[in-house]
């Protein structure tokens, strides 16, 4: 295996963001596994499956040929050969991932290439099951949280910045519906490894949590 570091933690807790900047400051590559899950929601999407239909989306996730490169330090996920970075990020796309992401099919499918990823590079995975079940030997483990009520505001600033007019309650009540399915759900739900370190972002910056991370795989 090569030096892993697994982020795990809620929706909108600024893993990705946070993933990043270490992967740049430590020279790792950084893996973005919810990027994964939503290909495959997006490729479930395109062939009309009925979600709710365990048998039918376990059939399908055998078409889906899924790979990742990287273009410069930026993460491309290939679905059958096509660049699918683009329609990754819509709502509709992360509501009904975490509904996929329930499935143990699809989540067998991407266990296996965030291993393989994971062995052969010195990288920082980030997502709900990393130090759990992806990586339970990662050389350092952080769950990475913060409030719903903090989480909502942050996401409502993004959108609002981009000139996208949304409610705040709203986003508020969409973060704490993903935060239970993904908690709640049979297979590899979302929680804390006993030997992954807490980290509550709520109170902290961008760079205060990620000179604390570095300090972490430092020591
Ligand atoms: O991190 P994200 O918001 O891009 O994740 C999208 C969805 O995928 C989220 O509902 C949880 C799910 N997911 C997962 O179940 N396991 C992972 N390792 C990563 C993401």
């Amino acid at each position: 295996m090569g030096y892993n570091v697994a982020i795990d933690g809620p929706a909108g807790a600024g893993k990705s963001t946070i993933a990043r900047a270490v992967a740049g400051r430590l020279g790792l590559i950084y893996v973005d596994t919810g990027a994964m899950y939503r290909a495959i929601t997006v490729f479930l999407l395109r062939k009309h499956v009925d979600l709710s239909d365990e048998k039918a989306v376990a059939a399908q996730c055998n078409e889906a040929d899924i790979t990742i490169r990287y273009q410069g330090n930026q993460q491309v996920v290939i679905l059958n050969g096509e660049n699918v970075n683009p329609f990754l990020r819509t709502e509709e796309v992360s509501r009904l991932t975490s509904v996929v992401s329930a499935q143990s099919a699809v989540r067998e499918k991407l266990r296996s290439l965030q291993i393989r990823l994971a062995a052969e590079s010195d990288c920082i995975m980030d997502g709900r099951d990393i130090g759990t079940c992806v990586l339970p030997h990662a050389d350092v483990k952080i769950y990475l949280t913060a409030s719903s009520a903090v989480r909502a505001k942050r996401r409502y600033e993004e959108q609002a910045a981009r000139g996208i007019v949304c409610d705040l309650k709203q986003i508020q009540a969409d973060i704490e519906e993903r935060d239970y399915r993904d908690m709640h759900r049979e297979v590899a739900p979302l929680v804390q490894a006993s030997d992954a370190v807490l980290v509550d972002t709520s109170e902290m910056t961008i760079e205060e949590v990620t000179e604390h991370i570095i300090s972490l795989c430092r020591r």
